[in-house]
């Protein structure tokens, strides 16, 4: 083709026409937005995660055109939905449902924040969801993990706690991380497992973390099964 010169410059007439068409589309859009007095420009409300396609076409309704994404941008950093969203609102009750019960667990629990991001970091390591730890390990830093406490859920093989990652972690998050590995990896707590994280924790926060872990393994299966944000395939990211 380089001998022949690029064949898109005969087409050029056809793609003025084409970027014509484009501009007119996103100006409408952008009229359309301020229209409905929306707060974030249209240009904004593409910005999200890496905006690589996942397995189902995302669904981004205009801020002010749809109640159940617009309660969903309400609670998301710029009012930006991610990939995520974009995802679940394909089916909008389970977006609404899912919205209620993680509104909950990220902020309503009484367990220590830093126990719920070692849930979700750790669920998202067993599950290999990068797109989790993605979105969670500066969520885990903010609430007072560590590189070091990181690079433990990163890497410490499956329903082994060893003396030293147990003192990095301290005694709470060290029950926490078996108790993590026995309910991801097979379900069944063992006694011995359940018992050692019920010695920092009430019944109710015993019922938070089985809650935040379980839940977390629901969004381990949505954002790997869909792909969401292109991110299935991808190593879950390492924390230095
Ligand atoms: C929010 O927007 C600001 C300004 O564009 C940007 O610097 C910041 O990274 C954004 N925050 C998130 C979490 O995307
Ligand atoms: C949940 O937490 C948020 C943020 O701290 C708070 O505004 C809200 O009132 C809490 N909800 C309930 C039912 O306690």
């Amino acid at each position: 083709m380089g001998a022949h010169g690029p064949p898109e410059r005969r087409l050029a007439p056809h793609y003025m026409a084409r970027n014509a068409l484009s501009l007119l589309f996103v100006l409408f859009i952008t009229l359309f937005a301020f229209a409905r007095g929306s707060a974030v420009p249209a240009a904004d409300v593409q910005r999200r995660d890496e905006n690589l396609p996942a397995r189902v076409p995302y669904v981004f309704p205009l801020p002010g055109t749809d109640p159940i994404a617009d309660t969903i941008r309400a609670r998301r950093a710029n009012s930006t939905l991610l990939a995520l969203d974009g995802a679940l609102l394909n089916a909008p009750l389970v977006a609404q449902g899912w919205n209620q019960l993680f509104t909950v667990i990220r902020e309503n629990l009484t367990i220590p924040g830093e126990m719920r991001e070692l849930f979700i970091l750790r669920t998202a390591v067993l599950n290999k969801a990068a797109y989790q730890w993605g979105q969670h390990e500066s969520v885990g830093r903010a609430e007072g993990l560590t590189t070091r406490q990181l690079q433990v859920l990163r890497f410490a093989p499956a329903g082994v706690v060893t003396l030293t990652d147990q003192k990095i972690l301290g005694d709470s998050l060290a029950a926490a991380l078996a108790f993590a590995d026995a309910i991801t990896t097979s379900v069944h707590v063992p006694t011995h497992i359940y018992n050692n994280l019920a010695r920092f924790l009430s019944p109710k926060q015993m019922v938070e973390a089985v809650s935040t872990a379980g839940s977390y393994a629901f969004v381990s299966r949505f954002t790997v099964a869909l792909d969401v944000d292109g991110r299935m395939s991808e190593a879950v990211p390492v924390p230095i």
